[in-house]
């Protein structure tokens, strides 16, 4: 089984040589040492693991930490994981590594909180721990102290109950009766690609709830600057909101390149996309969407937009959004995406849909829609009524379902 647990497709063979400014190779290269072999590793778990993306603060160094998370709670900010003697993990050693991505305490004793998904960690292997913990070792020492947590000092120590009632530490169990690609992909999604952290609804303490695993969540994020928004991250199950109409390899180009015909990264999922997944071998990213079109269908709400709220939105569709996302709802291969079955225009929670009439999509450069124009923010041009009444069209047409969007909830996202 443990083949399984390697990064799929990566073979000696495809991993390159580091670049040097040497005389030219010699007839036969030499094989790289295990040394650099085992930080290669740890660079590609850590990219899996999207470290940087949480440990990066805006315009600060890579790793070095800074960056707040908002929680019900408080602020919380990200730490410094460069090797760093004092402001770092530089006197860390690899077990105090696993024993904060396997059971969420720090070096010294404290407890993590669960902004940092340890909860999902505590399933890597501690060979791929190990492998992360030598390439942190080996990216620069940034002597910085992350700003102070603007929550109740106290919490650290209440850590321990939380943990006791929602945390089973625990190393991910290969399932025997799937095949090698879905438990490789089940590891991935579960362990250190963390997606339940965003894609599972979480009760008020804020743990997932196991039984509506990946049926789509809520949280608060910044996509640009310092401006943090409610966003819902879509049900990932094979639910009629879901992802039932996604095929593997579309949902496997999609979460390699940000795109495929049947939508484009807007929101959050653009640096899950930059900073992790685009960097996976086309065979770890083919393992995920396997897995992921495997998980049985969870409806997190059966209500429907009542008719004549459905009614009420047709004109601004027609008005505004019909010329590219056409009558049929189907989209076209030159301009857009199907609303006909996505998951983003029938989750329970609106704050994406919203998000995106409201804001436009924002597109990093890495990821290109096909060469299609893309779509305008309506903040200006739509009243938060109209917005309410073509999201409400969209979510009771074209065979999708979802419970209607009230004014006030778009006039939240203002
Ligand atoms: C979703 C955001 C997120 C991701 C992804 C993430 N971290 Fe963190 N991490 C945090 C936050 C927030 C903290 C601070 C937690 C606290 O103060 O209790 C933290 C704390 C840590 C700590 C504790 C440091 C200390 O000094 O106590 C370590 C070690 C760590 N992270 C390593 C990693 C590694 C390795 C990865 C990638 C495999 C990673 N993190 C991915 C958010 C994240
Ligand atoms: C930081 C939160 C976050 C994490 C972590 C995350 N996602 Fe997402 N995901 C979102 C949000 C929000 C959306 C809505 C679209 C967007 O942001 O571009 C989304 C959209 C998606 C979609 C597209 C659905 C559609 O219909 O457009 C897929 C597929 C997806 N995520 C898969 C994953 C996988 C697989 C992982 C783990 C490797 C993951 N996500 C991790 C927040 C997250
Ligand atoms: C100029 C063409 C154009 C117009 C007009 C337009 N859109 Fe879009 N729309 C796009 C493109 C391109 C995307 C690609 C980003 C993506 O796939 O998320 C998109 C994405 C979306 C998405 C995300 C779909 C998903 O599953 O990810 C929704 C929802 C949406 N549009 C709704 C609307 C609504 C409602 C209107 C009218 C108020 C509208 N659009 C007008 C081009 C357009």
């Amino acid at each position: 089984m443990a083949l399984a647990l390697l990064p799929a497709g990566s073979q000696a063979a495809e991993t390159s040589p580091p670049a040097t400014a040497s005389p030219p190779a010699p007839a036969i290269a030499a094989a790289p040492s295990p040394a650099d072999q085992e930080l290669e590793r740890g660079r590609y778990l850590a990219a899996a693991g999207n470290c940087v993306s949480c440990h990066t603060r805006p315009g600060g160094a890579p790793f070095a930490g800074g960056l707040s998370f908002s929680t019900p709670f408080g602020l919380i900010y990200s730490s410094n994981i460069t090797p760093d003697p004092t402001t770092g993990i530089g006197p860390w050693t690899a077990v105090d590594l696993r024993r904060a991505m396997h059971e969420g305490i720090g070096r010294g004793g404290y407890r993590l909180f669960p902004a940092f998904p340890y909860t999902s960690f505590t399933k890597v292997t501690d060979e791929d721990v190990d492998a992360i913990y030598a390439y942190l070792r080996s990216v620069p020492a940034v002597r910085y102290t992350p700003p102070s947590n603007s929550l109740p000092f106290r919490l650290r120590f209440g850590m321990a109950v939380w943990d006791a009632l929602f945390f089973r530490s625990g190393r991910f169990q290969p399932d025997g009766k799937q095949s090698a690609e879905w438990n490789r992909g089940a590891y991935l999604v579960n362990g250190l690609g963390h997606c339940d952290a965003c894609h599972t609804p979480r009760n008020r303490f804020m743990a997932e709830n196991a039984s509506e695993a990946y049926a789509g969540g809520s949280f608060s994020d910044r996509v640009t600057g310092d401006t943090i928004r409610a966003w819902s991250a879509v049900n990932l199950t094979a639910a009629h909101s879901g992802l039932a109409d996604w095929s593997v390899d579309s949902l496997a180009r999609y979460l390699k390149s940000g795109f495929s015909p049947r939508a484009g990264s807007f929101g959050p999922m653009n640096e899950v996309i930059v900073n992790s997944l685009m960097n996976l071998t086309t065979a770890d990213v083919h393992a995920i969407a396997t897995y992921l079109k495997s998980l049985p269908a969870r409806e997190r709400s059966s209500a429907s937009v009542p008719a004549q709220l459905v009614a009420a939105g047709a004109g601004v569709y027609k008005d505004s959004c019909e010329e590219c996302h056409q009558s049929s709802g189907r989209g076209s291969f030159f301009n857009s995406p199907p609303l006909e079955g996505s998951a983003v225009v029938q989750d329970s929670d609106p704050a994406s849909l919203i998000n995106i009439i409201l804001y436009g999509p924002s597109q990093p450069k890495q990821v290109s829609y096909n060469g299609w124009e893309t779509m305008k923010p309506y903040k200006d041009v739509l009243s938060d009524a109209d917005i309410a009444a073509v999201s409400n069209y969209i979510r009771g047409s074209f065979d999708n379902r979802a419970p209607p969007v009230t004014a006030a909830e778009v006039a939240r996202q203002r």
